[in-house]
This record gives structure tokens, sequence and C-alpha cells, in this order.
């Protein structure tokens, strides 16, 4: 009896560990992605993996996990493309303000061949990426006034994620952009080294950026992808069957990521007012003196990632 028992527990192989790390907290959008795809890894492999969750940025900023996929120290992440075009540059064309008319044009074009051909770039820099999920259309929050029209924007020391293309539209705005990484932007904020920062609004809420912040401006000036991805030892190591569960895991995350953006667009402005936030939400009109402005830069962009890949991104139904 006890030589049976040793045998089986010989027998039984240990459940390897995935240390998933994100930038938000378990209640975000990316909580809810990963408890989605740690739920559908344990349906499809049992208890084959574990998932050991790191959220608000627990295993250091995003630049830093993604360097951590690609030597094998971190497993998985959810990550916004505020660092991926550091990784692999075609994918900055996300990035690209005005460029999506809504979520569900951002994700036609995601879940079509362009999304798949970016998907595939990831594997030559020592990652595997699963999935594009989302965090929303990107808002501008601060502390000196409300933003409607360019001129709002002059001089404003504003945040941004450390991304070319980001830097480059608000420089050409006219504002005074900080390219940061998220876990310095809160207390930067609190101690007033810069006047704003700008996010969706599943993160304007889940980060509860009202605690410091005063203004939102509703301009949705960029559509905000994010990006399930595991390492490539990870992913090397796994048979076909995992390789199989790990993307369903990663659409189920996407899945439960897109839900949330859905609840907080809808409900996400009344909770900041309640909360106190002042809330202004642009027109078309107000948006469109923003593209204007943004004319020369689009042209620069155009140059940088094809005119025709813009163009059919645009032209995506
Ligand atoms: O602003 C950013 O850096 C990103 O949107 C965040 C909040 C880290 C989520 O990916």
């Amino acid at each position: 009896m006890a030589a049976a028992l040793l045998f089986s527990t010989a027998l039984a192989a240990p459940a390897a560990e995935i240390k998933l790390g994100y930038a938000l907290a378990e209640d975000s959008h990316y909580g809810a992605g990963a408890k989605a795809f740690d739920e559908a890894l344990k349906a499809e492999l049992g208890d084959a993996f574990t998932v050991k969750h790191f959220p608000s940025s627990g295993l250091g900023g995003e630049r830093e996990v993604i360097e951590g996929l690609q030597i094998g120290t971190v497993d998985a992440t959810i990550a916004s493309s505020g660092t991926l075009s550091n990784f692999v540059p075609e994918v900055g064309v996300f990035d690209v303000p005005f460029l999506f008319r809504d979520l569900a044009h951002a994700r036609a074009v995601l879940d079509g061949p362009i999304g798949d051909e970016m998907l595939v770039k990831f594997d030559d820099v020592g990652t595997h990426a699963l999935a594009w999920g989302e965090q929303g259309f990107r808002h501008i929050t601060n502390n000196r006034g409300p933003v409607a029209k360019p001129e709002d924007l002059a001089g404003l020391k504003i945040r941004t994620m450390e991304n070319p293309v980001h830097l480059k539209a608000f420089t050409a705005l006219g504002a005074a952009p900080t390219p940061m990484a998220w876990p310095e932007v809160i207390p930067a904020l609190e101690q007033g080294a810069i006047d704003g920062q700008e996010n969706p609004l599943s993160v304007i809420v889940s980060a509860k950026l009202d605690e410091v912040q005063k203004y939102a401006s509703l301009d949705g000036h960029v559509y905000s992808p994010a990006i399930v991805m595991v390492s490539k030892k990870l992913w090397d190591s796994l048979d076909d069957t995992q390789k199989a569960a790990f993307e369903k895991a990663g659409d189920a995350a996407v899945a439960a990521m897109r839900g949330y953006v859905d609840t907080v667009e809808a409900e996400g402005v009344a909770a900041l007012k309640e909360r106190g936030m002042e809330v202004n939400e642009l027109t078309p009109e107000d948006k469109k003196a923003f593209q204007d402005k943004l004319a020369d830069v689009y042209v620069e962009y155009q140059a940088q990632f094809g005119k025709e890949l813009m163009d059919s991104i645009i032209a995506t139904q």
C-alpha cells in the first residue's frame, strides 16, 4: 500500500507555475482578462498549470515585464500597446490618433488579417502573442482645466506612455509630453510633477484617477489595444494540445476584457461624476480641430507605417 502510494506520488507531475504580470488591479479589465485566462486554462488542462497573478505592476512596468518574457523570467502578461512598438515597431500603426472610428471598427481590424499578421511578428522578439485584447479609447485627464480644443493643451505637462507615436502627436498638439512608465504616474500626479495623463475610461475608473485628477476630457484621441502574450520559452515547451488550450485561454481573456470595456464605456462617466470629477465630452467638430492640427504628423505616420496599411485599416468594416 505504502509502496503504491509512493509510486503514484512519484508519477504525478508537479503543476508548472505561470507567472502572469500586469499593470492594473485585479478589479480592472486586465484583472478580468487574467481571471478568465486562468479559468479557461484550468478548464482545458486541469491542474497541469497554476497561474500566479502579479497585478498592479507587481513584476514592474510593462516594458520590464515584456523584457522578462524575452529572457524567460516572466511567463505571461496582458499589456497595452504603450511599449509594444519598442519591441515590434510596426505595431505602432495602431497607436496613430483618430485612426479607428469606434470599438467595433478596432475589433474588426484586430480580429482580422491585419491584427493576425501583427501578432505573428512577436515570435521574432522572444515572445508569443496569443490575442489582441483592449482598453478602449484614450482620453485626457488633468488638474489645470477642461480640454476642448488643441489650445487648451498648450504647455500642459502630460504623461504619455513610452510610445514614440503618442509622443509625436502630443508634441504637435502643443503640449509638453513626458513619457513615463505607469508605476510612476500616480506619484507624479500627486506631487504635481505633471499636470495630467491620458488613458481610457477602463483605467481612469479602475485606477481611481479621480483621486488625483480633477478634469476628464473625453476626446478619444486614440484607441488603446492590449495584448495577451507568453514567453517564447514557455510557448516552445508546450505540446500541441497545450498550445491549443493557451490559445483558447487567450480568447477567453479577450472576451472578458472587452466585456469590461463595454460596461465601463456605458457606466464609467456617471461613476466619475459621482466621485466629483468634472467631465466634458468633445463633439465631432471639436475632435476635427485636433485632427487638423495633426495633419502634418499624419503624413509622417503614413511614411513610417505605409499609407496602404493605414488606408486598409480605415477601409475595414
Ligand atoms: O498608460 C499606460 O501605461 C497603460 O494604459 C496602462 C495603464 C499601464 C495599462 O496598460
